[in-house]
């Protein structure tokens, strides 16, 4: 297969060798936001290529704060890289990273000649299963293309440099890339709009009508435990799906459908559209060979509340789930009042205040401060 974008930075990375004789340091600090899928990626092949295009839109107030100091570090060729979450040393993040920045090495060789110390933070609980490796991956995928920067000049332009970043970003964690611009992001090639690619996200806003930037995310965290299997476990067993094909068209009706609805402001079939999203992407968890169910008792009780109270008040409330047991309430912020009545009346039994996070549609990355 021949990825455009990874040739031309494959090309370019010849230009990114640090000289023995350079000597430089600094810091940087980003803010990047998680992001809410409303069409799924679940399947991917080659090197983090999806086998459909998913769309989301970015979030508010569920962020990842990431500062990287970099040294050269001339005596050795080997990466050198420390991890800090909340000030405190994370390995098993380390590890990841050092997997990550092992595979963009071929783009950006003057990785293994950086002494880099990174230090997060994250908005939102640990582990609330918010997709925290979106606005992690992506903060660092944007640190990186600021030292790129730095040492060599050559990322000026924001569209190139934002360019970057998402590519960069879908290598450290597929749903990243979609966390570097704000609003509505779409990942994946799709053949009705321009510039849609495999390999990086692009904005989609200018496609959205009004009313669809003053939704709300209000997440019902079910459970903070662990996912019980990883999001990438998870992709590889759509390979021998026996629903995969199945599932890859439907993907592309849902995505076609939701631009369309998102186009002409239709909240019913938004509605609509995105539940099916979600409660495809469980059925194929619970089909797979071994299958998986992530969904806890609580997660049916509360769709089954949300079920009666949109056909009880034919409010156009709508919900979705990633790769873990938690529900995310998506509705227009002209209905917040009445999503509070319900939550108050119908929620409160199942869970309690201190594990309903609000967000709603935000912002995209942003740099905090840079030495
Ligand atoms: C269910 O992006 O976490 O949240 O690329 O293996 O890191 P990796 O997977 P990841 O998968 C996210 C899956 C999802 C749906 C979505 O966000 O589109």
């Amino acid at each position: 297969m021949n990825y455009v974008l990874s040739e031309y930075y494959r090309n370019q990375a010849k230009k990114l060798i640090l000289s023995d004789t350079h000597h430089q340091e600094g810091e940087i600090f980003w803010r990047s936001p998680s992001n809410i899928a409303l069409i799924k990626y679940w399947g991917k092949k080659d090197l983090q290529i999806p086998t459909n295009p998913s769309l989301s839109f970015s979030l508010s107030n569920s962020y990842t704060d990431t500062k990287i100091k970099f040294q050269t570090n001339n005596v050795t060729e080997k990466q050198s890289i420390e991890f800090f979450f909340n000030n405190q040393k994370q390995q098993e993040f380390e590890r990841r990273i050092c997997n990550f920045f092992e595979i963009i090495e071929k783009f950006e060789p003057f990785l293994k000649k950086l002494k880099l110390t990174v230090y997060s933070t994250n908005s939102f609980p640990h582990s609330a299963g918010i997709a925290s490796s979106a606005s992690a991956m992506s903060s660092i995928a944007l640190g990186i293309c600021s030292i790129e920067n730095k040492l060599f000049g050559t990322l000026h332009s924001p569209a190139d440099f934002y360019k970057k970043a998402s590519f960069l970003a879908r290598l450290g964690s597929g749903s990243a890339c979609r966390s570097i611009h704000n609003g509505y992001n779409l990942w994946g090639y799709c053949d009705v709009i321009e510039n849609s690619s495999d390999e990086i996200a692009i904005p989609i806003n200018h496609l959205v009508n009004d009313i669809f930037f003053n939704l709300r995310d209000t997440i019902l965290i079910i459970s903070k435990k662990k996912k019980k299997i990883s999001s990438s476990l998870g992709h590889n067993l759509m390979q021998n799906h026996i629903f995969a094909e199945a599932r890859y068209n439907k993907a592309f009706t849902n995505l076609y459908n939701l631009l369309s609805a998102l186009r002409s402001g239709d909240l019913i079939s938004f509605s609509e559209i995105v539940r099916n999203e979600a409660l495809m992407l469980h059925s194929l968890m619970m089909s797979s060979e071994p299958p998986f169910i992530l969904m806890q008792p609580q997660t049916l009780s509360i769709i089954d509340s949300i079920e009666n109270f949109c056909i009880d008040t034919k409010i156009p409330i709508t919900y979705t789930l990633d790769a873990g047991p938690n529900i995310h309430l998506i509705y227009h912020n002209n209905y917040h009042r009445q999503v509070l009545d319900f939550i108050q009346n119908s929620i409160f039994n199942t869970i309690n205040q201190e594990n309903i996070i609000f967000d709603q549609l935000g912002g995209g990355c942003q740099l905090l401060s840079e030495k």
